[in-house]
């Protein structure tokens, strides 16, 4: 089945933007193999707005790669990302034009989807600006039904910025993804604010078609597209870990030809990508919030292997603890069980536990363990 874990990968957008040309998607390519990002799971190499020219071929009607930035075509170059074992990802939209005003597929989404299988696509992102003033889920169905018509498999990213609750459609018009937030900035808020955002959205994600969180900032330091600020190396891996958690698409948004040390490790982590791959695909829930102290918040997740997963968060501006309550993991005090959690990144491990744990944090920091339930 296409998307039975959520896909991995990386996207053009928050980085180049409308920079993007084919020597550097190349680049892009050798780096994704080279730094080990295929290995680890990231086989999506998505081009995002702004590849094209202004205008559609007069005569096939057919949208065409821009003649600078592209010359040797988007074929040309779904084959350089196909020969180094990558999938190849493309963008258009659901509107007349595309976000960045480039053509869009609107009432062309059948020749659009047939140039897309042309090309050689894997993947495509269906955006959601210059829509007419219609119901959306149409739209999305007819591009749903245009990409499986050419027969060849398309990863389906349906991407309305959360407008028009794609939670609740976008599996039934054949997505396996969707977008249910507003564009990521490279800011600690923005990422907070996302995440705490989708919270009520995870129970709808699932084998098939997965909430998307957008791409992840990790590593972009501020520079770039949508570099607004930049995090710490600490508030990145915040961000890993809650995509990890949560069970979300991860497709890197930071330059990867400078990716190296702390955050190449992180986004590497054997771990942290099993978490987020667990096959089950469960939501997590809340198990713990400080009563007092804003923004510390724990979580859990159901794993396939009869684990679970335990997540700290120290969304506040103190330094502070924050609790895991067990009985809100549904495990009571007469029950004969206890828990040890092992840490995710560090291995170190707790003793059996019954009733509360708390975890020291920094502000804007995270800890991520994998909690085993022992007989006592
Ligand atoms: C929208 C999307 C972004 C990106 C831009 C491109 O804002 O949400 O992810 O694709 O369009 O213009």
């Amino acid at each position: 089945m296409l998307g039975s874990v959520p896909p991995m990968g990386f996207n053009t957008w928050n980085t180049f933007g409308q920079n993007i040309d084919e020597n550097t998607v190349k680049e892009l390519a050798d780096s994704m193999v080279n730094k080990g990002l295929l290995d680890a799971g990231y086989s999506y190499l998505c081009i995002d707005d702004c590849w094209s020219e202004k205008k559609r071929d007069p005569q096939t009607g057919k949208i065409v790669a821009d003649k600078v930035r592209f010359p040797s075509g988007m074929k040309a170059l779904g084959d350089y990302i196909h020969s180094k074992g990558l999938k190849f990802g493309m963008y258009s939209c659901a509107g007349a034009l595309t976000c960045a005003r480039y053509p869009g597929s609107f009432g062309k989404e059948y020749l659009d989807a047939q140039t897309f299988a042309e090309y050689g696509c894997d993947y495509l992102k269906y955006d959601y600006c210059f829509r007419p003033s219609c119901d959306s889920r149409i739209l999305y169905r007819r591009m749903g039904m245009a990409l499986r018509a050419t027969g060849r498999e398309m990863m389906y990213s349906i991407c309305t910025g959360g407008y028009e609750h794609p939670e609740k459609w976008a599996r039934s018009a054949g997505g396996q993804l969707y977008r249910s937030t507003p564009d990521i900035e490279d800011s600690y808020e923005s990422f907070k604010n996302i995440a705490e955002s989708q919270l009520s959205n995870l129970c709808f994600s699932a084998p098939g078609c997965f909430n998307d969180m957008d791409m992840l900032t990790v590593g972009m330091y501020g520079e770039g597209n949508v570099g607004n600020g930049g995090c710490s190396f600490a508030e990145y891996k915040t961000q890993f870990v809650l995509w990890c958690l949560f069970g979300v698409p991860l497709m890197l948004g930071c330059d990867i030809r400078k990716l190296d040390g702390d955050v190449l490790d992180l986004v590497t982590n054997k771990n942290l990508i099993a978490l987020n791959r667990d096959p089950e695909c469960r939501p997590p829930f809340e198990v713990g919030a400080h009563p007092w102290l804003p923004g510390k918040k724990s979580f859990m997740r159901f794993l396939s292997n009869g684990e679970y997963a335990v997540g700290f968060f120290n969304f506040g501006q103190q330094r502070g603890s924050v609790p895991f309550y067990l009985f809100n993991a549904g495990l009571t005090e007469n029950s004969g069980y206890g828990m040890i959690l092992e840490n995710l990144l560090t291995g170190e491990k707790t003793e059996v536990l019954t009733d509360v744990y708390e975890q020291e944090l920094e502000p804007h920091d995270c800890a991520v363990y994998k909690a085993k339930l022992i007989k006592i």
